[in-house]
């Protein structure tokens, strides 16, 4: 797949875990991030993630003076009900649109720990489709227009990611049996030659996300990586890791919030020093 090139891309956060340091912004656990590229047939908008609750993504909006209205499609980057519990409410304000998603996103996921609870997506594939959602559900990556693309689903996962990724569950044929989160999925740019991801909470572990977001990009190496990481859990050993690969496979710049955990973006300040951003509502990341 060729996913050809955009002239610049424009990250807005409108749903994270810290409101910064802006006035009446709200802060939710959570991700949405309104996202902009342009390219020779103009300029494409999209929502990645649509935080827990609507009336935040709402307040955050207006606060910040952008409009959803505009939007024309919208992706989820995996089932998690802080990144899709969103989804009707905005829905209401972008009207039909493509909802692209991974096929098993509205599957029954839990947690067990501390305690057994449903975290998927808190409404039905048909709920979200009377809302006005045409579902685009894909396994494979999906180019959305010059410059980006999804990467689908992450086929390979590095040893030392798989080895502790979130203990999550699913029902399958009456029985709970252990939930690998394939709809995990990212979406890859090319700003003028230069490789961003864009990820959601990064349970397929940011390496092999980043290793296969370069492989959809003809082998380019990736230069920046933006969104959640999902190693407030992790072993120091994992987070060590993670900062020197991503070094290693060529990255540049690092913005993250969301699930990324505080020793996580200690250790990624350290080493990526000033490429480092931590995100939070209101963040502008301009490639
Ligand atoms: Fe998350
Ligand atoms: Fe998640």
């Amino acid at each position: 797949m060729d996913i050809g090139e955009a002239s610049f891309l424009r990250i807005r956060v409108l749903v994270e875990d810290t409101s910064g340091f802006s006035e009446g912004l709200l802060a939710e656990h959570g991700l949405s991030l309104l996202v902009e590229v342009g390219g020779r047939s103009g300029v494409a908008r999209l929502l990645f993630d649509c935080g827990q609750a609507y009336s935040t993504v709402r307040h955050n909006a207006e606060k910040l003076g952008v409009t959803l209205k505009d939007v024309s499609f919208i992706v989820l980057s995996h089932c998690h009900y802080d990144h899709t519990g969103g989804l009707l409410g905005v829905l209401k304000e972008t009207g039909r649109v493509p909802v692209i998603a991974h096929p098993e996103v509205y599957r029954r996921t839990f947690l067990l720990k501390p305690k057994f609870r449903y975290v998927g997506v808190p409404f039905t594939k048909e709920e979200a489709e009377k809302a006005g959602a045409i579902h685009v559900l894909a396994r494979s990556p999906l180019k959305l227009c010059d410059g980006l693309a999804t990467t689908g689903e992450v086929e390979r996962r590095a040893e030392f990611e798989a080895r502790e990724a979130l203990e999550a569950y699913m029902l399958s044929d009456g029985r709970l049996i252990r939930d690998e989160l394939r709809d995990d999925l990212s979406l890859v740019a090319n700003v003028r030659g230069k490789i961003v991801v864009i990820s959601g909470c990064s349970h397929a572990g940011i390496v092999s996300i980043v290793e296969h977001a370069s492989q959809l990009a003809g082998g380019k190496h990736v230069y920046a990586v933006v969104g959640g990481l999902h190693l407030a859990e992790a072993s120091e050993e994992r987070v060590k890791l993670t900062a020197e690969k991503l070094r290693e496979l060529g990255v540049e710049k690092v913005a993250v919030g969301h699930c990324t955990g505080l020793d996580a973006m200690y250790m990624l300040k350290r080493e990526f020093r000033e490429g480092f951003t931590q995100l939070h509502v209101g963040s502008l990341v301009k490639f």
